[in-house]
């Protein structure tokens, strides 16, 4: 043990998540409330990841000592045919993307997406909800989400029949490896189910995306492509230097990573939209009224948005309670001290924004939705990383601004013409895929505001 090192307390898992089969998730919850902050090891037989909950620990990981931490392993491992070696990497070809991706992310140009996100979801919601028949929340509001994040990334260069391929795949993708995260301890050579599916979405996404890409780069060496501001003409720019195969991998890669990082979140956090409405009247009532009095009948765009403080103080409480990314593992290079406890080489660090967004000591009645929390100056005494739905550190998520304003264009978007009835007979719990989406099945109708 390094000197001043404390000894480290194991917690039983395994008999925990057989207990909690059907919400996993639960069985984490347990162990942190028994860790109570502390840095304790999970006991999952020969398999014994640290579990990371307190925001000094967090901050360790994820910004002080950093480069230690790395996104290997444990679910980056089985992800990575699909993320390739591009954002959602790490190392050297991660840095090189980041280096490529974040000056894309301006102020400027976030903005631009946003104003062309705004019409879009207008289109969307026009299109797909019919108000008054019940409709699957988790599919109603993806219906929406990622046809967005397809026309934004790939501008007018990809068809109706392209966008109904790439969004079943991305989905099959991101959700046929969750019986892997929650045995991780399985080797990546042992068939699982899931993993024929997710090698099929694979090749579904790749028959769509690198054509675009190639048309993409022929158009811009024909000078053809000087003016558009989507997303794959931003990248081919910024990879003109990698000429042939490679060059489309690495702008694949990076796009792949960054749709799966945009749409997955995105729509699994609007998707708990509904069920908190439904769930906290008092709240809803805030909420629609604010939208009423700001928006009325217009369709809603950005210049809405500042005026809308209760909303956005809403979807940080969505996030606080149900972050998306709800688990981020890192494999620790070479041995640490954490929180004064001795972490070995190459063992696995799972930290958990879900987890820290719940604990007593940081957050009053953590479990009661309360978008008070974030009236202003909520910051103010409060540890940086007591909050940290979109990550922290070198890794920090590209998209939190973009998102920011995708969720009230949204949820006013839906809610300035109707009110949802949910369906729901019990309480609604989180289920695990890559994200912390709600249980399939779950269902609503929008009704006309004012008829509720
Ligand atoms: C509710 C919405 C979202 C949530 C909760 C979320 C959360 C996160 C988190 C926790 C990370 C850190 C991953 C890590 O440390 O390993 C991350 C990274 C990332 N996010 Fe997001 N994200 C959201 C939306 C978006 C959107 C809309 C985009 C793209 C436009 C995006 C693009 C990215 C990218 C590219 C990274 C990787 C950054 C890097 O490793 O350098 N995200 N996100």
């Amino acid at each position: 043990m390094a000197t001043g090192a404390a000894p480290t307390r194991t917690v039983p898992f395994l008999t925990r998540l057989t207990k909690h089969h059907r919400i996993p998730v639960n069985a984490l919850e347990e162990a942190s409330v028994q860790a109570g902050g502390e840095l304790v090891r999970l006991h999952m037989g020969p398999f014994r990841p640290y579990l990371v909950t307190h925001p000094d620990h967090v901050q360790h990981v994820l910004t002080q000592n950093q480069t230690n931490f790395v996104r290997e392993g444990m679910f980056w491992d089985p992800l990575a045919p699909l993320l390739g070696e591009g954002i959602l990497s790490d190392g050297e070809t991660w840095a090189e993307s980041r280096r490529i991706l974040q000056p894309l992310f301006t102020a400027r140009y976030v903005n631009s997406l946003a104003e062309q996100m705004a019409v879009i979801i207008n289109e969307l919601i026009e299109e797909t909800i019919v108000p008054g028949r019940p409709m699957d929340i988790s599919r109603g509001v993806s219906a929406i989400v990622h046809p967005t994040i397809v026309r934004l990334f790939f501008g007018s260069k990809i068809s109706t029949a392209d966008i109904a391929r790439l969004v079943p795949a991305y989905d099959v993708a991101v959700t046929a490896k969750a019986v892997r995260l929650v045995m991780p301890f399985v080797p990546e050579g042992m068939p699982m189910p899931g993993d024929r599916a997710f090698r099929r979405a694979i090749k579904d996404i790749d028959a769509v995306v690198y054509p675009r890409i190639r048309e993409a780069r022929e158009r811009a060496r024909e000078g053809l492509d000087q003016d558009s501001t989507d997303v794959v003409a931003r990248l081919v720019s910024s990879r003109e230097d990698v000429p042939g195969e490679e060059g489309d991998r690495r702008i694949r890669d990076d796009l792949v990573a960054m749709h799966g990082a945009s749409t997955e979140t995105s729509a699994t956090a609007l998707t708990w939209v509904w069920p908190v409405l439904d769930a906290y009247p008092g709240i809803a009532a805030k909420v629609y009224e604010e939208i009423d009095r700001v928006v009325g009948g217009d369709p809603v765009s950005t210049s809405h948005l500042p005026h809308m403080p209760y909303l956005r103080m809403f979807v940080n409480e969505l996030l606080r309670l149900y972050p998306p990314g709800w688990i981020l593992p890192r494999k620790a290079v070479e041995a640490d001290v954490v929180g004064g406890v001795e972490v070995e080489a190459g063992s696995t660090m799972l930290l958990s924004p879900y987890l820290t967004h719940r604990m007593p000591d940081f957050w009053e009645s953590p479990t009661v939705f309360d978008p008070e929390r974030f009236a202003t100056g909520w910051e103010a005494g409060r540890h940086r990383y007591a909050y940290w739905p979109f990550g922290a550190g070198p890794h920090v998520c590209l998209g939190q601004h973009l998102f920011q304003m995708e969720a009230p264009l949204l949820i006013a978007g839906i809610l300035r013409k109707y009110r949802p009835v949910v369906h729901v007979d019990r309480p609604v719990t989180p289920r695990l895929a890559s994200s912390l989406r709600p249980p399939p099945g779950l269902t609503m109708t929008l009704v006309p505001a004012g008829r509720s």
